[in-house]
């Protein structure tokens, strides 16, 4: 059996994007895969974030996990900080990763276009890393991510060849797997961005009031003319509607194309918008639920012990081939 393995980072709460990215694929596996989620709480850390909020997205990046349907007793959902392998494989891989490979990084390169040179961590810069060590501590042969993460799992894989070369073959490669429609949800104010937590006017957020929903995606920018088709360089706004309705769906882009063939913007907005207010009534629900259980406190000690197994194991594997005690 394959196993497969992911994670979201608690930098705020989840959006849309990184709904039909990643999260609604995750319980697809779990039936016949190992399958490994994680709340990325250390990869939070590489931005400043209150103490409160980062511990609070945390929890609710869990209920999101359960209300999309990832079952405790078939996915090991658990807290990236809570297995200290992590930040132990991250100090040894640090050294197997060049500082040309890290600054060559499309993600840090436009995180830090905001950023004042005295304000841009050395946890920013090396985020790559701790991404690989996660992957390779449960022998991930699929890590199912959007389109932003590829250069990342490319590295990881360079790393584990560098790595093998020189000890054996200790790491398993992995594979980053994309979605077929929705890899890259992009931002409702501008369409040539990637929708982001960190960008609350052009995002949705999963536990945002259904008014608010219908209220961005009815004023989300798109071109001025009044043919539905898809094209993201010429019509990014458009195209990204579509995506959104495709995934939604469950239908291709042509699929999509043509049942709002005949529809003018306004009448194609409107369906964009029922169907994510439908997704997202659906989901909240579930998640008031769960939130109000407590039942997330139990199902991370238990995915905490379960991953503990496996990452220690690795690291010990890791720790003997190079020397170290
Ligand atoms: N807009 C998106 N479209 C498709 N997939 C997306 N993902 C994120 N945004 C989109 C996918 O969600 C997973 C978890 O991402 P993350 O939160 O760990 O990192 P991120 O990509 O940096 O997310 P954000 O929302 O952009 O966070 P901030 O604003 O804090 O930087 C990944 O699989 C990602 O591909």
């Amino acid at each position: 059996m394959k196993t497969v393995l992911s994670g979201i980072k608690p930098t705020g709460t989840l959006t849309l994007g990184n709904y039909l990215g990643a999260l609604k694929r995750f319980p697809t596996f779990q039936n016949d895969h190992h399958s490994y989620i994680f709340i990325a709480d250390l990869h939070a850390l590489t931005l400043p974030i209150d103490p409160k909020i980062l511990k609070d997205n945390a929890i609710s990046i869990a209920a999101f996990y359960l209300a999309a349907g990832l079952d405790p007793n078939k996915s090991t959902i658990f807290l990236q900080s809570q297995v200290s392998a992590h930040a132990e494989l991250n100090a040894i891989l640090q050294n197997f990763i060049y500082m040309g490979e890290l600054s060559r990084m499309t993600q840090f390169k436009d995180k830090v276009t905001s950023l004042n040179e005295s304000a841009i961590g050395l946890g920013l810069f090396s985020y790559p890393v701790l991404m690989a060590s996660d992957i390779l501590l449960y022998n991930a042969d699929i890590v199912p991510v959007g389109d932003d993460q590829i250069q990342h799992i490319e590295l990881t894989r360079d790393l584990v060849k560098r790595f093998n070369h020189r000890y054996g073959d200790i790491l398993k490669m992995p594979k980053a797997e994309l979605n077929k429609v929705g890899s890259r949800i992009m931002s409702f104010s501008d369409p040539t961005k990637k929708m982001s937590k960190s960008d609350p006017k052009g995002n949705i957020d999963l536990n945002e009031p259904s008014a608010s929903v219908k209220k961005k995606i009815m004023s989300a920018v798109t071109d001025s003319g009044n043919t539905i088709y898809f094209n993201p360089e010429e019509k990014p706004g458009i195209s990204n509607l579509l995506t959104i309705l495709a995934s939604i769906r469950g239908l291709s882009i042509p699929e999509v194309e043509l049942l709002v063939k005949d529809f003018s913007y306004g009448q194609f907005k409107t369906l964009v918008s029922d169907e994510v207010v439908a997704l997202l009534t659906d989901l909240q629900s579930k998640y008031n639920q769960i939130i109000q259980s407590g039942y997330v406190f139990d199902v991370l000690e238990k995915g905490k012990k379960k991953a503990e197994l496996i990452a220690n194991a690795t690291l010990n594997e890791v720790k003997k081939a190079i020397g170290l005690w």
